[in-house]
């Protein structure tokens, strides 16, 4: 039966599921154009939005930097990086219709009469493209810099909304360095955007495979019965780079891998795998079950055996010798940032109690990985004679976040042969195989959802501040112990005090 939101309009095809996901007339404006998050990831999103029919003919990309740039010259690096990352096929006249739109300002962050000009260049692109009043800001800056620009924001008037339309401001990570910080920086946040005006953005929840991890426990009837402590030893979260900061150890440098990573994609993508079922996936329900499960988390009780934490020295990864992380441009000799974070969690609840939760992150680890595994308890009895089930480890369900994007079910099976002998095999679904799409990036979902001013894949203040009540005693702790972290030789698992982390709990980690 024809769907009536579509009757009488004859260019609306009421099977096209992107329909009501298009977004409508805006202006986007992005600080940090000549950055690397920029120009690899967010403007090669917008074109591939474009691309896919999902932005409207009413929109325009203002640029913001310092650079003394034309709107042509700022044109033809969105031009660049679109032709190198863009994740959809190059189409010229998809690339014109969007490069009308595009503007530069020439500005300083702290300096009013920038904003001044930003408005004028936003009114004109109202004007011309239709955009009707509705402007989304984007902050991919430095964090140190967030605080200028909200409050240049507001003094400037750009974030009102007393001439109409919609204002929304999106926050790159990490937000705040702790919890007073993160405090700190809502509060300047609230004095210029009400609550459900701001984005925070944490980019895993934009990636598909997190979003499958719903699917995956909500759809089905046979994971939920084992989703708790009488099946279920412990749970591994891994997120593995084998690159190291390169260029960017000026950001890097005194934030570190708990800081950049864990305390947002790792918390997050621990939240989702713990969390009870939400009533619906609305905003209001799924952040409702996500905080209930990280309020419930215990920061580690000892950091000093339930943590641990590592700097890569020189070695070699994918047959070329890499230097260390003190060699890295941008380091300061007194620095004593972590390349490489673990910790144990626990989360005292009735479902997760005595389940513990093991966290790591790391740079110039052998191989870039990201996977949650649910480790199985043994079988309480074996039918077997010992030998049998030399080979048998636990059974485990891994979901594969990236780059090899997929579920995996380990369990034992018989080895073909006479004798009675059991081996770990694994069972595959991988997305390659049984999809023909290729999955949309993070940031387009994110990009079109903060058009869309559709909030569920954004933490709210409350996750933000419960990741850092979890941290910041890891993080006090290890800021007291005023030593550089231990070395790791790049392409390793880590350091060795990792390994001697969860072996303590007679555990091990997974080589993915
Ligand atoms: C970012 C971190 O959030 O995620 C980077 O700041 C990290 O340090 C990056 O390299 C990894 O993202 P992805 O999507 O490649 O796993």
């Amino acid at each position: 039966m024809a769907d009536d939101r579509f009757s009488g309009n004859p260019l609306r095809d009421p099977n096209d599921r992107r329909l009501p996901r298009i977004a409508g007339p805006c202006v986007l404006v992005m600080f940090g154009v000549t950055g690397d998050l920029a120009r690899k990831k967010l403007m090669p999103a917008v074109y591939d939005l474009a691309n896919r029919g999902l932005l409207p003919p009413g929109f325009g990309l203002v640029g913001f930097a310092r650079r003394e740039w034309a709107d042509e010259d700022f044109a033809s690096r969105v031009h660049e990086a679109v032709r190198e990352y863009a994740r959809t096929p190059f189409r010229e006249e998809v690339w014109r219709q969007l490069s009308e739109g595009i503007r530069f300002v020439q500005g300083n962050l702290d300096e009013e009469s920038s904003y001044a000009e930003l408005a004028a260049t936003i009114d004109e692109l109202d004007q011309l493209r239709g955009t009707n009043g509705n402007h989304a800001f984007y902050l991919s800056i430095p964090p140190g810099l967030f605080e200028t620009v909200i409050q240049n924001l507001n003094r400037s008037g750009l974030s009102a909304t007393d001439r109409g339309g919609w204002r929304r401001v999106v926050i790159e990570k990490p937000f705040g360095h702790d919890l007073s910080s993160a405090k700190e920086l809502n509060q300047v946040l609230s004095t210029a955007f009400p609550s459900k005006s701001v984005f925070r953005i944490d980019h895993y929840l934009g990636k598909e495979t997190v979003q499958n991890l719903l699917a995956l426990r909500f759809a089905n009837e046979m994971f939920e019965p084992v989703w708790n402590n009488h099946y279920v030893d412990h749970v591994q979260i891994t997120m593995a780079e084998d690159i190291g900061v390169g260029g960017r150890a000026s950001y890097y440098d005194g934030i570190g891998a708990a800081r950049d990573v864990i305390q947002n994609h790792l918390l997050q993508l621990l939240a989702l795998t713990a969390m009870d079922e939400p009533i619906s996936f609305d905003a209001t329900n799924l952040r409702r079950e996500k905080q209930k499960v990280l309020s419930a988390v215990l920061p580690p009780k000892r950091p000093d055996l339930h943590t641990a934490r590592g700097r890569y020295a020189a070695g070699w990864t994918g047959g070329r010798h890499v230097v260390g992380y003190v060699e890295e441009e941008g380091f300061k000799a007194t620095s004593t940032t972590e390349t490489f974070a673990a910790l144990r969690v626990d989360i005292d609840s009735r479902r997760w109690a005595g389940v513990p939760f093991y966290l790591r992150a790391g740079k110039r680890l052998p191989r870039r990985v990201t996977e949650i595994a649910l480790g199985f308890r043994k079988a309480p009895h074996l039918p077997f004679t010992a030998t049998d089930t030399l080979d048998l480890g636990r059974n485990a369900l891994v979901m594969r976040i990236q780059p090899d994007e997929g579920v995996t079910l380990r369990f034992g099976a018989k080895v073909p042969g006479s004798q009675m002998e059991i081996r770990d095999v694994n069972m595959d679904f991988g997305y390659g195989d049984s999809f023909t799409e290729s999955s949309p990036e993070a940031y387009e979902r994110l990009l079109l959802d903060v058009l869309l001013g559709d909030p569920p894949l954004f933490p709210q203040q409350e996750e933000v501040e419960l990741g850092w009540q979890i941290l910041d005693p890891v993080l006090d702790y290890w800021a007291s112990l005023k030593s550089p972290p231990e070395d790791y030789e790049s392409g390793t698992w880590g350091p060795a005090s990792a390994h001697e982390m969860i072996a303590r709990d007679g555990r091990a980690w997974r080589r993915p």
